[in-house]
């Protein structure tokens, strides 16, 4: 599901007004993540094979922070599956048989920091879902590889009817419960389909990007928006080569909106 959200504009907004000069002090503590279990590595490609192969990149194990490698399909079918029958990812219209690479055992088997790294998912169209550690603890995201058994070619197309194929890949949960609630916006299911690409990195460095700064940073409606602005915002609006370009509109762009008209963030 890609669909605007800005149920949260006012708390957003005061961040991007207020938040944005200075400071870096406001780091987030990590969740650990369970010690590591053992997971096959897959197999790396330097270069595409086939459409279907799925783009891997950020900070890869053995690798320099940076390149990106290519996976098969069917070599990510070789590692671990989980398999789920889901009744609530809007994805789909009824209960559903999911199965694929649960995201925590792709970062052990690629990520250079498995037990630091944040995972970030990059669709066709420049979306990016971002599951931090603290996410993927509580929620259990998985890399589907089929639908009801099938390979992507006979999944279900959107189900917002516009006839879209769902793959190559696609993110589910095998249940979702909110974890938080901040104003109107609860913690949101991060279910992104069309995903082409995705990167291990570091949470600091991708969220520093718009961590909020001087004077405002640790008022509380600030630091409210800034963790509004991670979960929901930032998927679609970029702060340089951080965060989503799905919208074309750009984090300062915003941030010059929320100072000039403060009351179109009033929603
Ligand atoms: C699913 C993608 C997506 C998300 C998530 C998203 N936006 Fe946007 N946003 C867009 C797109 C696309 C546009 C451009 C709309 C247009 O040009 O008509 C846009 C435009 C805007 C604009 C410019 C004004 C306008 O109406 O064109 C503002 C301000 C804005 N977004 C704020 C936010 C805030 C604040 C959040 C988080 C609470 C957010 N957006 C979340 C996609 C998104």
């Amino acid at each position: 599901m890609r669909r605007l959200c800005i149920g949260s504009l006012a708390a957003a907004g005061l961040l991007l007004a207020g938040g944005m000069a200075l400071d870096y002090a406001n780091q987030r503590d990590a969740t650990a993540i369970p010690a590591a279990r053992s997971v096959p590595i897959a197999k790396l490609q330097a270069a595409r094979q086939s459409s279907s192969d799925l783009e891997v990149g950020g900070e890869l194990a053995g690798l320099p922070p940076g390149v990106t490698r290519y996976i098969t399909r069917e070599d990510l079918l070789t590692l671990p599956q989980a398999t789920y029958t889901v009744s609530d990812d809007s994805n789909f219209t009824g209960p559903t048989k999911i199965s694929g690479v649960p995201l925590e055992d792709l970062a052990r088997s690629l990520g250079a920091a498995p037990q630091a790294a944040m995972v970030v998912a990059i669709c066709d169209d420049k979306y990016r879902a971002n599951y931090p550690r603290e996410y993927v603890a509580a929620h259990h995201p998985l890399l589907v590889l089929a639908v009801n058994g099938q390979p992507p070619s006979s999944w279900p197309k959107d189900s917002e009817g516009h006839g879209y194929d769902m793959g190559p890949y696609m993110i589910s949960h095998p249940i979702f419960k909110p974890s938080f609630k901040i104003f109107s916006h609860a913690d949101e299911p991060q279910v992104p389909w069309g995903v082409v690409r995705i990167e291990f990195r570091n949470e600091n460095t991708v969220f520093g990007a718009i961590l909020p700064r001087a004077r405002h940073a640790a008022t509380p409606l600030v630091k409210a928006g800034y963790r509004i602005a991670q979960q929901n915002c930032f998927r679609c609006h970029n702060m340089g080569r951080e965060g989503g370009q799905k919208s074309g509109t750009p984090w300062l762009v915003l941030s010059a909106w929320a100072m000039a008209s403060p009351e179109y963030f009033g929603a």
